[in-house]
């Protein structure tokens, strides 16, 4: 068993649950992500045997085995599990498709109760305390989390009525900031998880571990550093108040919707000066400038005269980097060295040539969560090199056949690489391999 495959399970699992919500049973979205889920099933439930997933403690475990990055990734499915009062669901093999569209009716809330003699069961067995034992990054995990969840709330207050909490959002970045200082490698890895469902979340959080992580390489302060933390994570809240059917136009925008998006980051910066909260004048500063590039251009507007602030332009590295590195509906993801290239060619008109050197000076040439090919087989970076050029912190992940193996420490030569691979198209996902990281006599 590997975490990818249980993984690919409550991914297929939660996909039924959301068309078992919105369509009927027959429906053909509903039977083809039946069939996903069957053949997801058919991978982790051994013949003759069972599996347990549970969902404990802001995780997903396969039996007693923690699932660190799908936890990370659905973690608002376990959210859903918690409202449902499932903390685990036993698969005996053989699976019905029935009892898959049963346990997927029950957590999609469309049917009360649950049948308690079929192949699936729910709350059979409970994880012990020694089983939700912490890991050494868990904190950090953790961290990450209570910030999505700082994101989520401040989202939907902003929707609610316009105004939203300042302490907890601080407290998460607080908790990023804290880890981030004792695993910074770790926390760079972690940076390049992506989300397609949340975007915005993932992407904000992501920023604002960049933002930090460029901030301390300058010499900010903790005082200041919070706030840029805060702001980076907070940029885009001001896309509250764009109409979503503006924000989702597939097309180019006529100049009334171009008008609706521009005006985001004011209303940004005009709801967190409204929440208030230490150096919270530095972070509506951060979100009111976000776009604003380091010539002057960009918008809003304001800035011919005079550039935008250091800790704009930080955020404004951080802010792209992750979106270049991110795939988006209306384009493919960038490898990260590609994302450094771009952000070189945009060094002295969108972004500050000293941050962008800098930047590229704390990632490296192949920055933490590229994916290399080189003559062994395929490697991904977990932290950068401790000398310049010299040879990279990697992990093994596939061997020369395609077959992936059991990540392994290797100090890869930066001249040995062949090519690049990005996330999507190889199938391997960089922040999965923190464990493998936390064993690994790198970092
Ligand atoms: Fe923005």
């Amino acid at each position: 068993m590997s975490e990818r495959q249980t993984g690919a399970w409550i991914k297929a699992l939660r996909r039924l649950v959301r068309q078992v919500g919105l369509y009927p049973t027959g429906h053909p979205l509903t039977m083809e992500a039946l069939l996903a889920l069957r053949t997801a099933t058919d991978d982790v439930v051994p013949e003759g045997g069972q599996v347990v997933v549970s969902a404990m403690d802001n995780a997903f475990f396969h039996n007693r085995t923690i699932l660190p990055h799908v936890s990370l990734e659905y973690h608002s499915f376990i959210g859903e599990l918690e409202e449902r009062g499932v903390e685990s669901m036993t698969a005996v093999h053989p699976v019905t498709d029935q009892d898959l569209l049963d346990v997927a009716a029950f957590l999609a809330n469309a049917s009360a109760d649950f049948p308690a003699d079929g192949s699936i069961l729910l709350n059979e067995r409970y994880l012990t305390p020694e089983d939700l034992e912490a890991t050494p990054t868990s904190e950090l995990r953790r961290s990450y989390v209570s910030s999505l969840d700082a994101l989520r709330g401040v989202t939907g207050a902003m929707r609610a009525d316009g105004k939203f909490e300042m302490a907890p959002v601080v407290q998460a970045v607080e908790g990023l900031f804290e880890q981030s200082m004792t695993q910074s490698s770790a926390s760079l890895l972690l940076s390049t998880v992506k989300s397609h469902d949340e975007y915005t979340y993932y992407h904000s959080v992501n920023a604002c571990i960049l933002a930090l992580a460029i901030g301390r390489m300058i010499g900010i302060e903790r005082e200041h550093l919070i706030p840029i933390g805060v702001g980076a994570v907070l940029h885009d809240i001001g896309k509250t108040a764009v109409p979503t059917a503006t924000l989702n136009y597939p097309g180019r925008l006529n100049d009334d919707q171009w008008k609706e998006i521009t005006v985001h980051p004011q209303e940004g910066a005009l709801a967190i000066l409204a929440a208030g909260g230490p150096g919270h004048e530095i972070s509506a500063t951060v979100a009111f400038e976000h776009h604003a590039r380091f010539d002057g251009s960009g918008y809003p507007g304001i800035h011919r005269e005079k550039r935008p602030h250091v800790y704009s332009r930080a955020v404004a590295v951080a802010d792209t980097y992750d979106a270049i590195t991110t795939r988006r509906s209306y384009r493919r993801a960038e490898t990260p060295n590609h994302a450094l290239n771009a952000l070189l060619m945009g060094a002295g008109s969108g972004y500050d040539p000293d941050l962008v050197r800098t930047f590229i000076d704390m990632m490296g040439i192949y920055p933490p969560g590229s994916i290399l090919e080189y003559e062994n087989g395929v490697a991904v970076v977990v932290s950068r090199s401790s000398e310049p050029g010299g040879p990279l912190d990697t992990l093994l992940v596939r061997d020369t056949q395609g077959n992936d193996i059991d990540p392994e420490p290797y100090a890869l030569h930066p001249d040995d690489v062949r090519g690049q691979l990005l996330a999507q198209d190889s199938g391997i996902d960089p922040a999965a391999l923190l464990e493998s990281m936390d064993q690994a006599p790198v970092g």
